[in-house]
């Protein structure tokens, strides 16, 4: 969000022009209803999800790390030397400064929808690497966006760690993987990772901790709608729940209403039933096959790939593969 949501009383905001009420209104409307996993992440959210990678059940994010370092070398290899590394969503720059400990990047181009968090990363980053140069882009990665003109000659490399591509179904990963394949062009390389299928105790666990975390989490959306949006959702009145679909190869997390009752928000009226829920993400885990599969219908062929010893976790090094002459 780039709008100063906070200082503008609710009554004046009009969803037409702001995303976010647009999106929550829509979803709210859905049946089933749903509301989008992007707006998770205001600062309790992020702060959240750092909490959640950190938890023993939560594998994703120590085992991803754990690839980069151990097989580093191996990926460098397929990074060219003097490329520029575009990464897509870069939050924290933990792994990236992993594979700066093994290649020579031309640049690196960190996108991200938020321009504070990216400056503040970016200017830590070139206090410890004075040589690299770091064109951070604010853009939602996920439309089309520019690269700096200063990388136009480099071999691009675009990064896209932590399985994030799960957050997207089917045709919008595969929507994201060609939309990449155009904005990065011919030769490009993509080091992407892809969170993969197990047993589904294991899945189970790392999203309904212990601890409760991931449950602070995903009501957190709650809280962030009733402070930016002005709803009056009660936060006692709903439940988390993840289960796996099988079916589907995912995730879902929901919150359930424990009880029939109705939420106001910007002059509209939203009812729940008993056991109703709001689907608010879907993490889809993949098989090496069909993400390889995935990837070649959206313009990309598999170089190599990198998984740890326990086969929890992956990560590709796809090629673009030459557009088809017309
Ligand atoms: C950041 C999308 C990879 O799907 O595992 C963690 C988000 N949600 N716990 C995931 C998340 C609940 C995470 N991704």
């Amino acid at each position: 969000m780039n709008m100063p949501l906070a200082a503008l009383p609710h009554e004046l905001l009009d969803p037409k022009d702001c995303p976010f009420a647009k999106d929550v209104i829509a979803g709210l409307s859905q049946q089933p209803k749903r509301l989008s996993p992007k707006y998770f992440y205001d600062e309790t959210g992020s702060k959240l999800f750092e909490q959640i990678t950190l938890l023993p059940e939560y594998y994703p994010t120590r085992t991803e790390l754990r690839i980069l370092r151990d097989c580093g070398a191996q990926i460098a290899a397929a990074i060219p030397e003097n490329a520029a590394l575009i990464e897509f969503g870069a939050g924290a720059t933990t792994k990236v400064r992993l594979l700066l400990q093994s290649c020579t990047l031309g640049a690196y181009v960190p996108v991200d929808i938020s321009g504070d968090f990216l400056n503040d990363q970016a200017d830590d980053l070139r206090g410890d690497f004075p040589d690299l140069a770091v064109y951070p882009v604010t853009a939602d990665f996920t439309t089309p966006f520019e690269l700096p003109p200063e990388v136009k000659d480099m071999p691009k490399v675009g990064f896209f760690p932590g399985s994030t591509i799960g957050n997207f179904d089917p045709h919008e990963a595969s929507a994201f993987l060609r939309s990449a394949r155009a904005i990065l062009g011919d030769g490009a390389t993509l080091i992407i990772g892809v969170d993969l299928e197990k047993d589904e105790r294991v899945l189970y666990d790392a999203y309904n901790d212990a601890a409760g975390v991931t449950a602070r989490f995903n009501l957190n959306m709650l809280v962030r709608i009733n402070r930016d949006l002005g709803a009056n959702f009660d936060l006692s009145g709903f439940k988390h729940r993840a289960i796996y679909n099988r079916d589907r190869h995912r995730i879902e997390m929901h919150l359930i209403s424990r009880k029939a009752q109705t939420v106001r928000l910007l002059g509209q009226t939203f009812s729940f039933r008993t056991g109703e829920t709001i689907h608010t993400e879907s993490s889809y885990k993949y098989s090496l096959e069909r993400f390889a599969a995935l990837a070649r219908g959206a313009g990309w062929e598999s170089r190599e790939t990198w998984t740890d010893p326990d086969g929890m976790f992956s990560v590709h090094a796809l090629v673009a593969k030459p557009e088809p002459k017309t």
